[in-house]
């Protein structure tokens, strides 16, 4: 008998018990009714996470204000009418053991766009005729995401404060909502990443400049979410890492970082990486399976807290590895739970944790394991 950790072991957090290691990373959907409200098909989506068998699901992330939505389709908690509709979802996600867990987002210079598949530019006067009307975007500073993108307008201190509120009244409605983990979105470009990383905050004030500076909204917002957010649950925070570009944020400065936010009650660093300017990206780092956990590895050994693995993580064995050998102490699971919400019950055959469909529904494990063993006895006869 091992007590060694591995991915299907629980992992306490708080006072929250996740019962195996993988997460359902974030993932928006771009698919919201009007005011920002889930419909039909989020009901599906999440639902059919939560049978898969992840320990830890999150959503997609919320937006706190409605200009830190990505697109008009994206959901929103900056208002008490959302609470309530977002109650079956995460109900959903429980009903098989998974715990609810959540995003905030804001999106900063890189909202007011058109959906990926819409092809993700910028909104104008063509895609206001159908009925997305641009808007003014905000960041650290005046520096668009992209050429020909919007150019944002640079946060002012008492925009600033507004935003730390909106975190924080977020933060209180996903509890009410009945989240049971939280995870600010400090990464991939969004409103918070432009402010750590030297490419985007060009500022010369008390949030610009430095390293103290650049982190000091980051730090406020968590600071303020804490506060917020229940004492007895998790909260999360996702970098990016490292830019992946020339004269970026750095991962010594993520390992400084995740040191300051740990201090101030971060129970996970979520370890991400990219994404500041989608276009601009110049892609350094070569993108094997699992091509983000030395962040994770590193964060965790040298800012000792607990950190989740996320990225190109596509087969149990490694992910298995990530947990055994001590780099993360989550991973996190984003496309390819899209493109099989039952990955992690099939992990736990493949790894054989559970070789007998026990850990599926019942009407559903049954039949499975009865068509398993007639299969191998007709192979055994043959
Ligand atoms: C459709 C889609 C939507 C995403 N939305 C979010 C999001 O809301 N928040 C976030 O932090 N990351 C988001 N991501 C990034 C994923 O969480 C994840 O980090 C990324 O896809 C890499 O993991 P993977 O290789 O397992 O997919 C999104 C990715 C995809 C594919």
């Amino acid at each position: 008998m091992t007590t060694e950790p591995h991915l299907f072991s629980s992992l306490s957090l708080r006072d929250v018990t996740i019962p195996n290691r993988i997460a359902i990373s974030p993932m928006q959907q771009y698919v919201a009714g009007k005011d920002g409200l889930p419909t039909a098909f989020h009901l599906q989506h999440y639902g059919r996470l939560g049978i898969g068998g992840a320990g830890l699901i999150f959503t997609e992330a919320l937006a706190v204000t409605p200009e830190g939505r990505v697109t008009h389709h994206d959901l929103g908690l900056w208002s008490d009418a959302q609470v309530e509709p977002l109650v079956p979802i995460v109900e959903a996600i429980a009903a098989r053991g998974g715990v609810p867990a959540t995003q905030l987002i804001h999106a900063g210079r890189k909202g007011s766009v058109g959906r990926p598949w819409e092809g993700y530019n910028p909104l104008d006067e063509t895609t206001a005729a159908r009925g997305e009307e641009p808007w003014q975007t905000f960041a650290a500073s005046a520096v668009p995401a992209n050429p020909g993108w919007h150019v944002p307008a640079a946060l002012n201190k008492n925009g600033i404060a507004r935003l730390v509120d909106a975190y924080a009244a977020a933060a209180r409605r996903a509890a009410r909502a009945g989240f049971r983990a939280l995870n600010i979105h400090a990464a991939h470009g969004y409103l918070i990443h432009s402010f750590l990383s030297p490419l985007s905050n060009r500022r010369d004030d008390d949030y610009g400049g430095d390293f103290a500076r650049r982190t000091r909204f980051l730090l406020e917002v968590t600071d303020a979410v804490r506060a917020a957010w229940p004492a007895g649950l998790p909260l999360f925070v996702r970098l990016s890492c490292v830019d992946d570009q020339e004269g970026g944020w750095t991962l010594d400065e993520s390992v400084a970082l995740a040191r300051l936010l740990k201090d101030l009650g971060v129970d996970v660093i979520d370890c991400s990486s990219g994404g500041l300017g989608e276009r601009t990206t110049t892609r350094l780092i070569a993108r094997p399976e699992g091509y983000q956990v030395p962040y994770a590895e590193r964060i965790r050994a040298e800012a000792g807290v607990p950190t989740q693995a996320v990225g190109l993580i596509t087969t149990p064995a490694f992910a298995d590895s990530v947990i055994r050998e001590g780099r993360a102490d989550i991973v996190a699971i984003g496309r390819e739970a899209l493109l099989n919400p039952h990955w992690p019950l099939q992990a736990a055959r493949a790894l054989n944790h559970d070789p007998n469909f026990s850990a599926w529904p019942p009407s559903w494990g049954w039949w499975l394991e009865k068509r398993a063993r007639s299969a191998s006895a007709g192979r055994a006869s043959r």
